[in-house]
């Protein structure tokens, strides 16, 4: 009688070992899983598809800068660094002029609208901006001009 106490106590005693077992490698499991959430994604492609985000304003893609939609050339980043605080750059990338257009824009907003004292960037804005957003073509066909007109003759 007492041996078969003793026996289902070990009995008992090996199911308690092999629970606790289970349980504390459940928990690691657990912690590791926290630690390293990249470990549950399946595949290490699946992890390089999403997109980084954008980590810098600088992105330029096809030549335009992303952020502002201005055009990526020599001078641009001056032109980001002054001429975005205020309003947005869509603002410039719709306006058309020439160098003295660009100046007096750039007199008026200094007078009115508390655009700083550009110092030598001025020069550097203004020589980008009438490159690149310079006056449009003329988008009316110009009038016809040395046609030869074909005389008609009655016979
Ligand atoms: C201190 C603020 C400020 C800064 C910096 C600034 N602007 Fe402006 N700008 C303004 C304000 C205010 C307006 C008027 C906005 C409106 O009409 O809604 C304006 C308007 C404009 C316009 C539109 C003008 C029009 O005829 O509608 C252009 C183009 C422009 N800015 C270009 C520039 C350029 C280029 C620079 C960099 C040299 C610059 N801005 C920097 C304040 C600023």
């Amino acid at each position: 009688m007492d041996q078969e106490i003793f026996k289902s106590l070990k009995g008992l005693i090996g199911l308690m070992t092999v629970l606790v077992g289970l349980v504390s490698i459940l928990i690691v499991g657990l912690l590791v899983v926290q630690y390293n959430p990249h470990l549950l994604s399946s595949s290490e492609k699946e992890r390089e598809e999403i997109p980084p985000p954008l980590e810098n304003g600088d992105a330029v893609k096809d030549g335009v800068h992303v952020a502002t939609g201005l055009v990526a050339a020599e001078g641009y980043e001056v032109v980001v660094a002054n001429c975005t605080n205020c309003h947005a750059a869509n603002l410039i990338t719709q306006n058309r002029g020439d160098k003295e257009h660009w100046e007096a824009l750039i007199d008026w907003m200094q007078e009115t609208q508390g655009l700083w004292d550009l110092g030598q960037n001025e020069a550097i804005i203004v020589a980008y901006l009438a490159e690149h957003y310079a006056p449009m073509q003329q988008g009316r066909r110009a009038n016809l001009s040395d046609i030869e007109w074909y005389e008609f003759k009655k016979e």
